[in-house]
């Protein structure tokens, strides 16, 4: 039985728990949907990284395109999807940047050659071949050489702070049963179900 008394965050753990648990590829990536200045929403998957106060955390590269468009739309919608489990969450809400140094700390975390990849990538920059590419990477490896990789200062998180949470639970005969959280001006949620 799903249970509306509980906060939305802790359905959301509980099923990426489960996901988990059956052993999925990438259990914690999610779609997620940014707006461009003229209205063209663009999806790319992002990989959740933990909680934040009330919302979702993600790193990214600031100045790619999502990174571009969050910064002139902060409205966003992000979408888990666990097959096995017959199960899709929705997040809706809005999005800003971690303090930094959270992002500074989680990148330190980062395998070394992630590290050197964020400072050798221009997120969404056309590029003219691959071996551009790759003589970035050892111009960085060079450069960082024998150092610790600083944490590039257009690198770092976002947090999503929902507006609205939605879990979806495919059922038998098409009946699924859809939970929303809505959050109120005034605090807390209000919470209703939609037909499927
Ligand atoms: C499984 C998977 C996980 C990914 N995780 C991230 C991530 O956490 N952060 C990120 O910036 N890109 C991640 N990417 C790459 C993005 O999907 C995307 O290609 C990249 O962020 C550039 O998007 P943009 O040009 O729309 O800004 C991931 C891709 C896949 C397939």
């Amino acid at each position: 039985m799903f249970d509306f008394g509980r906060d939305p965050l802790a359905h959301f753990q509980e099923f990426l728990r489960e996901a988990e648990s059956k052993g999925l590829p990438e259990p914690t990536g999610m779609s997620l949907a940014t707006v461009s200045s003229e209205g063209q929403p663009s999806a790319r998957t992002v990989l959740f990284k933990g909680f934040y106060q009330n919302g979702i955390t993600f790193y990214t590269n600031f100045e790619g395109r999502k990174g571009r468009e969050i910064a002139a739309n902060p409205k966003v919608s992000a979408l888990f999807w666990w097959p096995i489990l017959e199960k899709q969450i929705r997040f809706e809400g809005t999005v800003e940047k971690l303090p930094r140094d959270v992002s500074e700390a989680y990148f330190a975390t980062r395998p070394r050659l992630s590290q050197l990849g964020a400072w050798a990538s221009q997120q969404s920059a056309e590029i003219p071949d691959l071996d551009f590419l790759q003589n970035k990477l050892k111009e960085f490896e060079k450069k960082f050489e024998g150092k610790t990789v600083p944490c590039p200062p257009y690198w770092g998180g976002y947090v999503l702070i929902p507006q609205e949470i939605e879990f979806w639970l495919g059922r038998q005969g098409r009946l699924h049963e859809r939970y929303v959280y809505q959050r109120q001006a005034e605090g807390g949620w209000r919470t209703f179900m939609r037909s499927p």
